[in-house]
């Protein structure tokens, strides 16, 4: 059900420490490969949140043998091959999640059977044309819908191979990336992706891993066609944009001390840590190590004074997903803080712009909203206002308002929390261990008291 609201007491201390969370992006990307490779992948520390159960939902109906282990957070995926994938009878519903869609319109653009993929009302309002276009250049037949080429995508069968293309794709966007290269395994020739700037690398790696041919050279990556990719086991690094929402909630908190495990720390995926580090933030990141091209660590995080930072459109594609966060630190911090180049957050689960230019306000912060980005007036050491803040239905600014709880006056109400579940299904459950008093609008059941 939909539509539930927290509130969530005031409260300055935020200690603790947890193993993070499955990395959303990874997951994604892993199950689709294992999906279109030969044999039988095993993928631990898989990710169970609805986001990545639709993509496993959308591959069962495409005819893959999908086999889920929740206790150890294991998903078996007997691969079916390249040429293996069968049609569904029915639409693929890929719900709130942006990645299931892009990354699957690839893969099916090549099949020789028709699919149609839709999602819930916000993902119905997102751009598809970015992943259309250029599929549709590379010989795909595809329909969207009016204005902006929205879901649902009808893709016809495909009648003969795709070509391969050199795309400059006009916004950075790692999964126009994602679905482009995964088309390429099914193109005639090399096919080129260029991305205006760095975006999150993990389909390179995991490209590489599942035994693609692909290679870089700075923003342009090629991939020539597969015959075959290889079942692989893996295990799946922890979320920094998981464990984000905690690193920023004891930044900010008077009494904050937090350790998590295992964090993915890619360096195309973790500005947050620089910005946070330029703000003045206390991070000690220990223990890096490799794991199939992936770098984790662990970080240990103390509360901090911040001061305020530019923030320049060159940074924004590799803490996309943590600007919000980046907002809200800023609102605690001495100083101003300009975000600019980051229009993107206009085109995500919700206007992530408006959204926080609307909560920050309802807790006391003055700002100056642009078309691109915000100027933030910190609070410094004064506290935010409680109150009603609505999350528009995205997890991100649901969970990022959350822990403007470790900052405010007076408890923060947020609405329709349950979406909070298409990323991190846990996120209450860790929230209550680390100290926040949680309730619901029908009493709570997640009260600490
Ligand atoms: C993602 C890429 C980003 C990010 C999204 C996940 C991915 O989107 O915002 O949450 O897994 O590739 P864009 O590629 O649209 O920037």
């Amino acid at each position: 059900m939909k539509g539930q609201h927290y509130t969530i007491a005031p409260c300055n201390v935020l200690t603790g420490s947890f193993i993070c969370p499955p990395d959303k992006s990874i997951s994604h990307r892993a199950a689709i490969l294992a999906a279109i490779a030969t044999g039988k992948s095993t993928l631990h520390h898989f990710l169970f949140s609805e986001d990545c159960l639709a993509t496993l939902q959308c591959l069962r109906q495409l005819g893959v043998e999908i086999a889920l282990f929740k206790e150890s957070n294991t998903v078996v995926i007997e691969g079916v091959g390249l040429q293996g994938l069968r049609e569904s009878q029915t639409p693929l519903h890929c719900g709130n999640s942006g990645t299931t869609i892009r990354l699957l319109s690839g893969i099916l653009a090549a099949q020789p059977f028709s699919s149609t993929l839709m999602g819930d009302e916000s993902l119905s309002q997102r751009p598809m044309g970015r992943v259309t276009l250029p599929l549709k250049q590379m010989g795909a037949e595809i329909k969207t819908q009016s204005p902006d080429y929205r879901a649902p995508i009808e893709i016809l069968p495909l009648k003969k191979a795709l070509s391969a293309i050199h795309y400059a794709v006009p916004v950075a966007s790692a999964q126009v990336q994602a679905s482009l290269l995964f088309a390429g395994l099914y193109a005639s020739g090399t096919t080129k992706v260029t991305v205006p700037s760095v975006v999150r690398d993990h389909s390179l790696h995991l490209l590489r891993q599942f035994g693609a041919d692909i290679s870089q050279d700075a923003l342009t990556v090629s991939i020539t066609p597969a015959e075959k990719l290889n079942a692989q086991t893996l295990w799946i690094p922890g979320d920094l944009s998981s464990a984000a929402f905690f690193i920023v909630g004891a930044l900010i908190a008077k009494e904050g001390c937090l350790s998590i495990k295992q964090v993915g720390i890619n360096p195309t995926r973790s500005g947050i840590l620089t910005l946070l580090q330029k703000m003045g933030a206390d991070l000690l990141i220990q223990n890096q190590q490799q794991i199939a091209g992936e770098w984790i660590a662990d970080i240990h995080v103390k509360s901090a004074a911040l001061h305020g930072i530019e923030i320049n459109p060159r940074d924004v594609s590799l803490c996309i997903d943590e600007l919000p966060l980046l907002l809200l630190a800023a609102s605690c911090a001495e100083g101003r803080t300009t975000l600019r180049g980051a229009q993107e957050l206009r085109v995500k689960e919700s206007d992530r712009l408006h959204a926080m230019a609307v909560g920050l306000r309802t807790l006391g912060v003055s700002l100056e909203l642009y078309e691109d980005g915000m100027i933030i007036h910190g609070l410094s050491k004064s506290l935010f206002e409680g109150g009603f803040i609505d999350s528009f239905h995205d997890h991100r600014i649901a969970m990022t308002f959350i822990m403007a709880s470790r900052r405010s006056k007076q408890p923060i109400t947020v609405s329709d929390c349950d979406y909070i579940a298409t990323s991190f299904p846990h996120f209450f459950t860790l929230a209550q261990q680390m100290g926040f008093e949680v309730s619901t609008n029908e009493e709570s059941i997640l009260s600490n008291e």
